[in-house]
């Protein structure tokens, strides 16, 4: 198929239009410290060694009882990996860790306030925190291993700890991003039927401390309203004995954390015996319909993964102090915030605030301050930072090894900022390309194995086979400078049980499209769907050209474009609404909303700002339109569908191609003229 083609099959695609570059070598420093020098990993995780290889990162872990099986294949394609084994997160993220490093830094926790002291809590605390939550969790709640939690918590130290608490109880966490509003929050807690929410008072944005609590009772109320009914809702307080919310406390039903610990300080909980193949935990994303899907995590094979992957890729080691500035809220929070880096036993940094607040320097403040030396974030943050101010890495004494970037495509010209600036041309940069659903890395260098090239991935993970198809299911191969739907040959321990409650779902949207057989229980008639575009070069390298569905990035952060289009519907003046995805110099692509209204009603900017407001309200700030346009109709097929691509190059300023198959073409000369004024 013909890259063109695919261009236009996918209206929310990012189009990445550089080329391959040279390759940069990491430097002889790094490669000599580094975790993984050893070229023949690739070979021990070669598909013939598949599925055995994956014992080497299993065995980073502690287990109660080794598996029995290590894949099973039995009800294809929810995998089961280690089958049999017995093992907790919690004991494998904080206990093992006391006998030799109970003194050493867990997490750093670094307030927005540059006043307010940096919280440094050892091993040994973490631990203490963790089995007095998980008492309150057992004892208090009576939550026990199965049941399902609802968290919206900001990035606080106080996450991870309820987060470490629900896993050694075997309770799924399901954590909805901090930014999201109370009915985002309400659809997860109504999907994964949660009877206790747990929150935070208030956090810093900007400089500003923003009452969360509303939102919680906004979730709950209309969580009610769809036969959800949440019992408890805990208050951590962003400062502990401090109510920082406006919004009145619920009697029988609301309980701040910090008074009910007191109960519970000293008590001690048993890391709870967990199936390797349990659920951890629930991670909500955007896809193709309207309703966000929970990504099931497992036990055994996520924890795995992500720990190899931290030791390997992120180059953690004992002395590194590793920041990784995603928000837990997010998969890359979870797998290289807290599960990751903790179980391989680092100090893991947690920042509460935003990049550039209260200036470009307060990056490599915080870098300098703490000994950074592991640095992780996303293009959007770079492309920032580099904007607002490009010369200020220079200003501080802080020295990075390692360098990674996630979340969007990386354009070569920022890639090189990053190396050069942020970098300081030392530190090895990892371009890691995954997705909620996978749990963990699928393409990425081993950064003392493999050069780095600007604006690419890089190869498979070891064990991670990925192959290029074209629409008809043929392999489009290596060097063929074609792009296609880039798929997994086989299955991997970090990678999604299940949809929550809908296997259906999972089997259509991930398996379907190029399943061999779907009555097979072998693993290799399953290839996985990612839904992302892509070219893979000569030398394995893949570049990710952007999503082939209906998903936008923006900023990093993963949107629906059902989802921002059901909540402008949401407007009573509302008939039909379609977004695209325009692009923007700092947040990769914004989302432009087309709006057409119900007869009798009339456009004006107060509707625009009103249905604009809706997207905020049911989403969150994130999912803000850079402009509604109340157009008189849209531009749909004779079928009657809308023809978001039409939109979308106009949005952008692309020719619009061929219009004269469109039920009504005219209307687009009309949105031309008012999109270009
Ligand atoms: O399109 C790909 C893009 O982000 C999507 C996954 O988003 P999410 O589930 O929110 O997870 C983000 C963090 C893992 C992918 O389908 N994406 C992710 N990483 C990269 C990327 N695109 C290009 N390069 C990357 N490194």
């Amino acid at each position: 198929m013909a890259e063109k083609e695919i261009t236009e099959t996918s209206e929310a695609q990012i189009a990445v239009h550089w080329g391959e570059e040279a390759y940069y070598a990491p430097s002889v420093k790094f490669i000599a410290q580094a975790n993984m020098t050893d070229e023949t990993i690739y070979d021990r995780f070669s598909l013939d060694n598949f599925p055995d290889c994956f014992k080497e990162y299993a065995d980073l872990l502690d287990w109660y009882k080794y598996w029995d099986e290590i894949l099973d294949t039995s009800d294809a394609p929810c995998f089961k990996w280690f089958k049999g084994g017995l093992i907790n997160v919690s004991y494998n993220c904080v206990d093992r860790h006391l006998a030799k490093n109970s003194n050493k830094t867990a997490i750093h926790f670094v307030p927005e306030l540059e006043e307010e002291k940096v919280e440094h809590i050892t091993y040994r605390e973490l631990w203490v925190r963790v089995n007095e939550m998980a008492a309150v969790l057992r004892d208090f709640c009576g939550l026990k291993a199965g049941d399902r939690v609802t968290l919206h918590m900001p990035m606080v130290a106080e996450l991870p700890v309820t987060m470490l608490a629900c896993a050694r109880l075997g309770i799924i966490h399901s954590q909805v991003f901090g930014g999201f509003s109370g009915s985002a929050c309400a659809d997860r807690i109504v999907d994964s039927a949660s009877h206790v929410l747990i929150t935070m008072d208030a956090y810093y944005r900007g400089g500003k401390i923003l009452d969360h609590k509303e939102k919680a009772d906004e979730a709950v109320k209309i969580a009610a309203k769809q036969n959800q009914k949440v019992d408890k809702v805990l208050v951590w307080q962003r400062y502990p004995g401090k109510y920082s919310a406006q919004t009145p406390m619920v009697d029988g039903r609301d309980y701040f954390v910090n008074d009910l610990l007191k109960d519970y300080y000293g008590v001690r909980v048993d890391p709870v015996k967990m199936p390797a193949e349990a659920p951890l935990f629930l991670m909500y994303t955007s896809g193709t319909t309207g309703k966000p899907k929970g990504c099931q995590h497992g036990t055994g094979g996520f924890l795995a993964y992500v720990a190899g992957t931290s030791k390997y890729v992120q180059d953690i080691h004992p002395e590194d102090v590793y920041w990784c500035m995603a928000d837990i809220g997010w998969i890359t929070g979870h797998s290289y915030i807290v599960y990751g880096p903790l179980a391989i036993c680092a100090s893991s940094v947690i920042f509460e605030g935003v990049p550039n607040y209260p200036d470009a320097g307060r990056c490599w403040r915080i870098a300098q301050d703490l000994g950074v030396n592991i640095f992780h974030t996303a293009p959007t943050a770079i492309r920032a930072l580099r904007k607002i101010g490009p010369d200020e890495p220079a200003k501080y004494d802080y020295e990075f090894k390692h360098m990674t970037t996630v979340g969007e495509p990386i354009e070569p010209e920022v890639w090189k900022w990053y190396y050069e600036k942020v970098g300081k041309g030392k530190a090895a940069i990892v371009d890691t390309w995954w997705q909620t659903e996978t749990g963990g890395f699928l393409c990425s260098t081993i950064p003392a194995i493999k050069p780095m090239k600007p604006g690419s991935a890089g190869p498979g993970m070891p064990g991670i086979h990925p192959i290029i198809y074209d629409d008809d299911g043929h392999e489009i191969p290596p060097g063929k400078g074609i792009a296609g739907n880039i798929c997994i040959r086989n299955p991997w321990p970090g990678m999604f049980q299940t949809i929550w409650g809908d296997r259906d779902r999972f089997v259509t949207n991930y398996f379907a499209r190029y399943c061999k057989d779907p009555d097979s229980k072998d693993w290799r008639d399953w290839p996985y769907l990612t839904g992302d575009a892509a070219v893979m070069a000569e030398d394995g390298y893949v570049r990710i050209l952007g999503r082939t569905d209906d998903v936008i990035n923006v900023s990093g952060h993963r949107l629906g474009t059902k989802e921002l289009e059901s909540a402008a519907l949401v407007v009573e003046e509302v008939a039909e609404a379609a977004v695209v995805p325009i692009k923007h110099e700092i947040k990769g692509v914004e989302p432009d909303l087309y709006v057409a209204l119900k007869p009798g009603y009339h456009a004006s900017e107060e509707l625009a700002k009103k249905i604009n407001d809706a997207l905020v309200r049911e989403i969150g700030p994130i999912a803000k339109a850079r402009k509604v346009w109340i157009v008189s109709d849209m531009p749909k097929t004779r079928s009657g569908k809308i023809m978001r691509r039409v939109l979308a190059s106009i949005s952008n300023n692309r020719d619009v191609g061929d219009t004269m198959t469109l039920a009504n073409p005219e209307i687009v000369e009309e949105i031309k003229k008012m999109v270009k004024g």
